[in-house]
């Protein structure tokens, strides 16, 4: 066999072109593979927001523990706080805060004591830590998110880390001392 011969076949420019072009398709197959879902999950469907509110049974939360549920397919925060974390939150002025809002403005008017709250961090994401027994509340007794440090106090309010603002509040009525429904 001529060695030239093997030797242009495999430096033959339309075949290396289409190897190229194979591996280019594979990959950009791939990546929208991957950014679909992702994009479907970012932009909740006409369903999913029209979907009936969650009921919540809140009878069995003692003061100081918190529970996670879901609210239209998000992680919800629900959590009875004590006399103290409630004072903990009072306590701090608005002026020190990076998204100012109070605890009365974050919970309903006589039962400050019920933070209702996404389990979402407003930075990318997460699932903050907090919500379950014997989780870490980060510095400010409230939430922490893992992610990259962000720490909200114990009215869910962004207090150190990369997050801009507090977790969010969804609307939510009491049904009676025992059931919320959120939504
Ligand atoms: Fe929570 Fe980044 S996603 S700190």
């Amino acid at each position: 066999e001529d060695p030239a011969l093997l030797h242009e076949e495999v430096h033959d420019p339309r075949r290396r072109d289409f190897i190229n072009i194979a591996a280019v398709s594979f990959a950009g197959v791939g990546a929208i593979a991957i950014v679909l879902p992702l994009v479907n999950q970012m932009n909740p469907s006409a369903d999913v927001l029209a979907q009936a509110s969650t009921e919540i049974d809140i009878s069995k939360i003692a003061p100081g523990q918190a529970i996670k549920s879901s609210f239209r397919k998000q992680p919800l925060f629900v959590r009875n706080l004590t006399p103290a974390e409630i004072a903990a939150a009072d306590a701090v002025s608005l002026n020190e805060l990076r998204d100012p809002q109070s605890l009365e403005e974050r919970t309903k008017a006589g039962k400050k004591n019920w933070l209702i709250t996404l389990g979402v961090c407003t930075h990318l994401g997460c699932v903050p830590l907090g919500a379950g027994e014997g989780e870490n509340k980060g510095p400010f007794g409230g939430y922490f998110c893992p992610c990259h440090g962000s720490a909200y106090d114990t009215a869910g309010r962004i207090r150190q880390g990369p997050a801009p603002t507090n977790l969010h509040v969804p609307e939510y009525t009491f049904n009676s001392d025992t059931v919320v429904t959120v939504g």
